[in-house]
């Protein structure tokens, strides 16, 4: 059955809301700020890396997409389990398939250079994708494999809960933020991506994937990028 992304990623929010108890009218979460003082926030988890470990070794075993049979490796994300900073990319590509490791070809080269240049190094950051498999041709993910490989990477985010997570392109950031817009108006500003209920929400930050960067390596686009992540390392208190 073909779904649209729209289609995919508001059955699967709907489905989330009803399982977490959340059968009211749809409605904006309450901020930290707007809870209660003495609210009790539920623990973040207490063995990130044994979580995170586990949620890889799902996706190594998931064969849920047809891509699931095609890849050679897959690839679930790598870093810290205590990140505050968490990138998420599209998909894997031949290289990422080839070695089971996020960003590790030319795209990941020049993420390397914009997580140095915010004074970070790639292993104090966690790195993921929407996709944990490798599309045939680096295609486009299609709706279904987003729809099956969607709760993999909300766990992971539920598990690490980063106080910032970049979206590197439009398929991050349509897939965490629920919104189909251009990511010319995404990026530049923050949106609030909300953990379960209690939960501090991340300031999500999207922003031109790097794939997109190195096909259009224009001054303007550099600077529109390095804005963006210069925004990140304000709020992080990251030294230019
Ligand atoms: N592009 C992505 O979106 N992710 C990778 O891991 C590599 C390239």
């Amino acid at each position: 059955m073909k779904k649209s992304i729209k289609t995919a990623i508001g059955q699967l929010a709907e489905m989330e809301r009803f399982f977490a108890g959340d059968f009211s009218v749809k409605g904006r979460r309450k901020t930290t700020s707007e809870q209660e003082p003495n609210a009790v926030f539920s623990a973040a988890s207490q063995n990130p890396a044994g979580d995170l470990g586990k949620i890889a070794e799902e996706v190594r075993q998931c064969r849920k997409c047809q891509i699931g049979s095609a890849r050679l490796n897959a690839v679930p994300g790598d870093g810290s389990p205590r990140a505050r900073l968490v990138f998420v990319g599209e998909a894997p590509g031949a290289d990422e398939d080839a070695q089971g490791l996020p960003f590790v070809g030319r795209a990941g080269q020049l993420l390397d250079k914009m997580i140095h240049a915010m004074g970070l190094k790639r292993p104090d950051v966690f790195i993921c994708n929407t996709l944990k498999c490798r599309p045939p041709e680096n295609r486009d993910p299609k709706p279904d494999e987003l729809y099956n490989c969607m709760p993999y990477l909300k766990r992971q985010l539920e598990i690490i809960r980063p106080e910032f997570i970049v979206a590197l392109g439009a398929h991050a950031a349509h897939i965490l933020l629920e919104t189909d817009k251009a990511i010319g108006q995404l990026r530049g500003q923050f949106h609030t991506y909300s953990f379960s209920e209690h939960a501090n929400p991340a300031q999500l930050m999207p922003t031109y994937h790097p794939a997109y960067l190195l096909r259009n390596y224009s001054d303007e686009n550099r600077k529109r990028v390095w804005d963006d992540l210069q925004k990140v390392m304000a709020e992080m208190g990251l030294k230019k």
